[in-house]
């Protein structure tokens, strides 16, 4: 495997600004990242945890380039996602996969599940490589890969999907455009034990590919299932890090014992 890096987050810190308030008195900012560092070499995974607030999604966010840094940087394939504009950031936009926290706002509600899946495709005008006919092939492979029932590809997703397989197919819909870096905000917080499975199952088979990926949660469990390696998250600063299976088993900082001790035992 080659160690080209395609992220690298140096001193992340990241503000909401603080409302305006009555007469001229305005509201605290908000830190939501604090000196954040990591990086994440090409088919590497990684899992961010930390509890509901600790700044996960904010962290998703920013190295898509939607939230600005306050100082520090995240380098995207090689250059600040700062710095890009027009065309640049569109294609690199185009190279990440983004599965958003919540599967009701993120997906077209109106659509078909298959146009769904389809539409990052349209957007971009296709790959280069494919027809449209091809393309709708493989987005149904991904789908049945997915395990999602056939008679719900042709249903619109407003009516028709409950919360998991809308979720799975926010997956489908993250990989149609073959992404190098897929980041996955909590992908399985509505699947079952088996579903969750299958969707892991996906995903692995495209890192084994060479797609690199982090996965957002709070489940320590699933970030040793889905990745090598992680960070721990607390109030937007990074207190622990090493290999999941460590940090599982040797938690260093008191919070990830805390996460640990939380974890359902099974006798
Ligand atoms: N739009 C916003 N305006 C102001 N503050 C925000 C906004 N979004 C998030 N925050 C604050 O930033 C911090 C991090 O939020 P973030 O959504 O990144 O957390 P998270 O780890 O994804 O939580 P969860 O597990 O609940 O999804 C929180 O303290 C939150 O209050
Ligand atoms: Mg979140």
């Amino acid at each position: 495997m080659t160690s080209e890096k395609i992220l690298e987050v140096k001193d992340l810190s990241v503000n909401f600004k603080g409302r305006g308030g009555y007469f001229g008195r305005r509201q605290e900012d908000v830190r939501a990242l604090s000196s954040v560092s990591f990086s994440l070499a090409k088919g590497h995974t990684l899992a961010v945890i930390g509890e509901s607030g600790s700044g996960k999604t904010t962290l998703m966010r920013s190295i898509l380039g939607l939230m600005p840094a306050a100082s520090g940087s995240v380098e995207l394939f090689g250059r600040p996602v700062g710095e890009m504009r027009g065309e640049e950031r569109l294609a690199a936009r185009r190279r990440c996969g983004y599965v958003l926290q919540d599967p009701y706002s993120s997906l077209p509600p109106t659509l078909t599940v298959r146009d769904a899946v389809m539409e990052p495709w349209k957007v971009a005008r296709g790959n280069g490589r494919e027809t449209r006919a091809e393309a709708g092939e493989r987005a149904d492979a991904i789908l049945s890969e997915m395990k999602l029932p056939e008679e719900l590809w042709n249903a619109r997703v407003r009516y028709s999907l409950s919360g998991g397989q809308r979720q799975r197919v926010a997956v489908a819909r993250a990989l149609i455009l073959e992404p190098e870096l897929l980041l996955c905000d909590e992908p399985t917080a509505m699947q079952d034990v088996s579903t969750r499975g299958e969707v892991l199952e996906v995903l692995r088979r495209r890192v084994e590919r060479g797609m690199s990926m982090i996965i957002v949660t709070h489940d320590l469990l699933l970030a040793r299932r889905g990745a090598s390696s992680g960070i721990v998250l607390r109030k937007g600063e990074v207190v622990d890090e090493g290999e999941t299976a460590d940090l599982l088993e040797h938690p260093a900082h008191e919070y990830t014992k805390a996460l640990v001790a939380a974890l359902p035992k099974l006798r």
